[in-house]
């Protein structure tokens, strides 16, 4: 399908940039609204240099945030036929992924979940009103193959792993409802698969070298499997290369 007006959340660094780019390299696209939250890692972002590019700024654990960037959305665009939440957390200054029970703080764990989880829900919450009731449309959000709790065998990361399966379960959640208010509608969580950025850096040591994708390789293979799914599909959990993984 013909995608002409795009909205990518977390666009000013990693995954959320290569994204941003690789929308804008496709000839249909009319308008992108990218959003950042500070210019100070947005370097790249402001960048680029693209009258179909707008920017905005979100902070996602901020409800009035959102409410301020959904009224800055011009209505000549059109309705967004994509919205793709790619902000998210693994680790920050004073939270790092716990390896046993004993390092599980309160306060790290509600953090990790106001960004991961409760941040891509209000994406939906405030942006699929702006999206078309009928024609084909995808709202995508970057979640993670350790989200999966049947594929979980080795422990640990328990905020990390527990914040992208609740994010999975309110995609899940928000596609049902949308079938009713949205029937074009495909809502999808995707593992974008190991990716050279700033999250996966210093975890990388583990990694194969060819299992690791650079930002722009990631991009592409993630917005193939966005655009292909279809109302039917609507409420997946999906990988890069497009097969289905298991809650
Ligand atoms: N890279 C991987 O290997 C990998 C694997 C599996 C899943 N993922 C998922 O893919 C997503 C993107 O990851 P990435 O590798 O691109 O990470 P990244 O390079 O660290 O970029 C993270 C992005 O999220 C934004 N962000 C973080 N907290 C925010 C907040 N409170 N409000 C607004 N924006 C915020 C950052 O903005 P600032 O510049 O302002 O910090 C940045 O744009 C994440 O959800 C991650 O869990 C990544």
């Amino acid at each position: 399908m013909e995608i002409r007006s795009a909205v990518v959340i977390g666009a000013s660094r990693g995954l959320g940039l290569a994204i941003t780019e690789e929308i804008l390299s496709t000839e249909s696209i009319q308008s992108v609204t990218a959003s950042y939250r500070s210019e100070d890692t947005a370097e790249a972002l402001f960048a680029l240099e693209d009258p179909r590019l707008r920017r905005l700024p979100l902070e996602v654990t901020d409800e009035a945030s959102f409410e301020a960037f959904a009224g800055s959305m011009g209505q000549g665009d059109g309705p967004p036929q994509l919205v793709i939440h790619c902000a998210g957390i693994l680790h920050e200054p004073g939270l790092s992924p716990e390896k046993s029970l004993r390092q599980c703080r309160a306060e790290a764990l509600q953090r990790i979940f106001a960004v991961n989880s409760i941040g891509p829900v209000l994406t939906a919450k405030h942006l699929i009103p702006l999206m078309p009731k009928r024609e084909a449309s995808h709202f995508a959000a970057l979640s993670a193959m350790v989200g999966s709790i049947g594929d979980n065998r080795l422990g640990g990361w328990y905020g990390y792993r527990a914040s992208k399966a609740a994010l999975n379960q309110l995609l899940k959640t928000v596609s049902i409802e949308c079938k009713r208010t949205h029937p074009g509608l495909c809502v999808s969580a995707i593992h974008p698969g190991t990716t050279d950025t700033d999250l996966s850096q210093p975890f990388q040591g583990n990694v194969k070298p060819d299992k690791l994708y650079s930002p722009r390789q990631s991009a592409r293979r993630i917005l193939r499997v966005v655009l292909a799914g279809s109302p039917e599909d609507s409420g997946r959990f999906a990988n890069w290369d497009g097969s289905l993984i298991p809650w």
